[in-house]
């Protein structure tokens, strides 16, 4: 998909990828690009430098992502290209609290839903539309020390290559964007993230960049760091190996 003149829609857009994804549309000349946050403050300033319109959202709310979607479409026309990108991420393990779990599912991956739930139809009807889902390589491998990020995202890799699968031939796209670190409030305001990510951190706008990249040639994955790649292979060819080298790396970064 070439960006230029199309409706985009961006979630999580105040800050980190999200931003630097709209500021990095915004080049390409959209016909109109909504960016909607929770944090309507540092929404403000990103949506003026884009030239973009803000929309205060919480994406846990199906009512509200469905208002989104109706305000987009009357003022714009059809969304063509929308990128779930809000989400969280935090260190946590099965005794996390259930409602931190719970509030984890909306945000990750029941936003996900709410949104596909309104624009699936519509899209199926015109024979085209755009769905980028924002996961992780935690979706594909796993976050040390984050059972709730990891396991929410693996159900977003699982809802957008089950969205690929049932409506590629109605003419749906799907990409599904699994950076591992980037420097983000989210990892660096994280002793445990930022142990993990050590050196191997890209900036936000290499990876919207790699965004323009991957929508360009419809790709399902857009992995801006490709070495994910490969220890997804290896993952896939020896399970028990790649969790014996996950125990390894969980040593010598924790001590345990
Ligand atoms: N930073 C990384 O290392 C990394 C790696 C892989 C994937 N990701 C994913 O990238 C996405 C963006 O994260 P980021 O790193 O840019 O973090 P970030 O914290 O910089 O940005 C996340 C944005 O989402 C917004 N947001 C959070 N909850 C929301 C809600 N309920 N409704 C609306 N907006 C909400 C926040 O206000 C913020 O502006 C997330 O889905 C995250 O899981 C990040």
């Amino acid at each position: 998909m070439d960006l230029a003149d199309k409706v985009v829609v961006i979630t999580g857009a105040a800050s980190g990828i999200g931003e630097a994804m709209a500021r990095r549309f915004a080049k390409e000349s959209p016909a109109a690009l909504v960016l909607a946050d929770i944090d309507m403050e540092r929404l403000e300033p990103v949506a003026e430098g884009a030239e973009a319109h803000p929309r205060k959202l919480d994406v846990a709310d199906p009512e509200g992502t469905h208002a989104l979607i109706d305000e987009t479409e009357d003022r714009f026309g059809p969304v063509d290209l929308y990128c779930a990108n809000a989400g969280y991420g935090k260190v946590g393990d099965e005794q996390t609290d259930f409602e931190e779990w719970d509030r984890m599912w909306r945000v990750n991956l029941m936003s996900h839903v709410y949104a596909a739930n309104r624009l699936i139809p519509g899209w199926v009807a015109r024979g085209e539309g755009y769905f980028l889902s924002t996961a992780s390589a935690a979706g594909l491998l796993t976050n040390l020390k984050a059972a709730p990020y990891s396991v929410t995202k693996h159900a977003v890799v699982a809802f957008a290559e089950w969205l690929a699968v049932t409506y590629g031939d109605a003419g749906v796209k799907v990409s599904c964007l699994c950076p591992q670190f980037v420097n983000t409030p989210l990892l660096t305001e994280s002793d445990a993230f930022r142990a993990i990510g050590g050196d191997n951190v890209l900036e936000p706008w290499e990876v919207a960049d790699d965004v323009v990249e991957g929508l360009r040639g419809e790709s399902f994955l857009i992995l801006p760091h490709p070495e994910v790649g490969n220890y997804f292979q290896n993952k896939a060819n020896d399970y028990d190996r790649w969790i014996g080298g996950m125990r390894k790396l969980q040593r010598t970064v924790f001590g345990s």
